[in-house]
């Protein structure tokens, strides 16, 4: 059986033969395709990407019908019971898990970079009281590229290395600084002797006391939240990093851009907007009319649920469910909790929500334990951020190095006004 696609162009009669390679046929094989030689040739429309292939990959892979994520090849559940988020970067980025003396080494390199230039402070001072913290994330790591100029050597490995290890222990510490700077409180300088998790705890929530003392329990769910979120293949923010990368932006700019698009509620954003929504929905007996409006199609969706891939349930979901019992056993329950489950029980058992394959997805549960954890509303996109940076450098160097890339440029059917004179706005109706 050969692997090839044959294509009748039913216009001019003519058959193609397109090779297929990994169930894929390349878009420019179309190209060939013509009613006259002088012709553009065909192309595939595919808004929003849904079934188009932009890259080879070999960092993430999900099956969203069986509810699969693995990392470079390691079931998630796997990383979420044995690994911590360095070592899970570490993976990501570099392809393998580290020996013990490659993660102390790495573990060291991160922990030397977590102090942030004193000048971060002042632009930050520039915020309003009630600025978003992720337009605060946002705009301090893409300024990052103004301190570190050397980071447009992207082709440079060794450069390429020192801003991963730059980027990645300084997200935190910027993540820490809004926090601090929204709240009114100083900025808390990191603690070399704490863990990523543990440390990050510190620049949060350290008061006048002379060390921080970090809640093992506290520590240990934000490591696992922040394995479940540090990567997920080509979604929107994996995309706008590598689309920006593509025109070789440095590491900072395009992550300040990737960062953006995790903001919208779609998205990264989406975990503030659970919260929001079970706080407007206020009580299990308000659930059913809040589903109500959701099927009525009245510009309302039950955030949290669906995903464009996982037509199951999301594998993050469940273990971050379990997390949530670990945590509300330190700090009580999150009252909203019941809100979430009663909407999970409906959804799950009205056909509005099976029939499209709508599931909770990473989302639903991780806002009701950073909430229990004191965090902020507003911050939860943050919290998504620091973790994804991993997967988003990791997808950047495999963009880079990959000799099939080049500067991404969609292309687009022209639908406006064929060629026109330009009219004198005297003459204009
Ligand atoms: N509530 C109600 N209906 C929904 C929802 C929802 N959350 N999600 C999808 N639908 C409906 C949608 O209206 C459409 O119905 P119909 O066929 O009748 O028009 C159908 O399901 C398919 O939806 P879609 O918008 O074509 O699906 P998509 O793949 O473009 O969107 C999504 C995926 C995640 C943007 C969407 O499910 C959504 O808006 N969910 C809520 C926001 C959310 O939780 N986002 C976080 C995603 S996970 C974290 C991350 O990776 O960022």
């Amino acid at each position: 059986m050969a692997d090839t696609l044959t294509i009748t162009d039913n216009r001019t009669g003519k058959k193609y033969e397109i090779p297929i390679q990994d169930h894929t046929i390349r878009a420019i094989d179309l190209r060939q395709i013509k009613v006259n030689p002088d012709e553009f040739g065909m192309m595939t429309y595919d808004p929003a990407f849904t079934n188009t292939a932009a890259c080879r990959s070999r960092i993430t892979f999900i099956d969203g019908d069986r509810g699969v994520l693995m990392y470079r090849g390691y079931p998630i559940e796997q990383l979420a019971e044995h690994s911590d988020f360095l070592e899970t970067a570490y993976l990501l980025l570099f392809g393998e898990l580290p020996t013990t003396s490659q993660l102390d080494q790495w573990t060291a390199d991160i922990t030397q970079h977590t102090m942030l230039h004193e000048n971060i402070k002042k632009f930050l001072e520039g915020f309003r009281y009630d600025a978003h913290p992720m337009g605060m994330f946002l705009s301090s790591v893409g300024a990052l590229s103004t301190f570190y100029p050397d980071a447009k050597n992207i082709h440079d490995p060794a450069s390429r290395r020192l801003q991963t290890i730059r980027l990645i222990a300084k997200v935190p510490s910027i993540a820490a600084y809004v926090f601090r700077h929204t709240i009114g409180r100083p900025y808390v300088l990191p603690d070399n002797e704490l863990s990523f998790t543990g440390n990050f705890l510190n620049m949060l929530f350290r008061m006048s006391e002379p060390r921080y003392k970090v809640h093992p329990v506290l520590e240990r769910a934000l490591d696992v939240l922040f394995i479940l979120h540090a990567d997920h293949e080509q979604n929107c923010s994996t995309h706008a990093m590598r689309g920006i990368g593509s025109s070789h932006a440095d590491p900072y700019s395009s992550l300040a851009g990737a960062a953006a698009a995790l903001y919208g509620p779609l998205h990264g954003g989406a975990n503030e907007a659970v919260l929001r929504m079970l706080t407007e929905i206020g009580s299990v007996q308000n659930v059913p009319a809040f589903i109500k409006r959701v099927k009525a199609g009245e510009g309302v969706r039950l955030m949290g649920f669906g995903h464009r891939v996982y037509k199951s349930y999301d594998p993050r979901a469940t273990i971050i469910k379990r997390i949530a019992d670990l945590v509300f056993e330190v700090t009580g329950r999150n009252p909203l909790l019941n809100i979430a489950l009663e909407l999970e029980r409906i959804a799950l058992s009205d056909d509005y929500f099976v029939s499209r394959k709508l599931y909770p997805n990473v989302d639903f549960y991780s806002g009701l334990i950073y909430q229990a954890m004191a965090f902020p509303v507003a911050i939860f996109p943050v919290l998504f951020a620091i973790p994804r940076t991993a997967g988003w450098i990791a997808q950047w160097e495999e963009m880079l190095t990959d000799p099939e890339q080049k500067i991404a440029r969609p292309r687009q059917i022209y639908a406006g006004p064929p060629r026109r004179d330009y009219v004198g706005r005297d003459k204009r109706k």
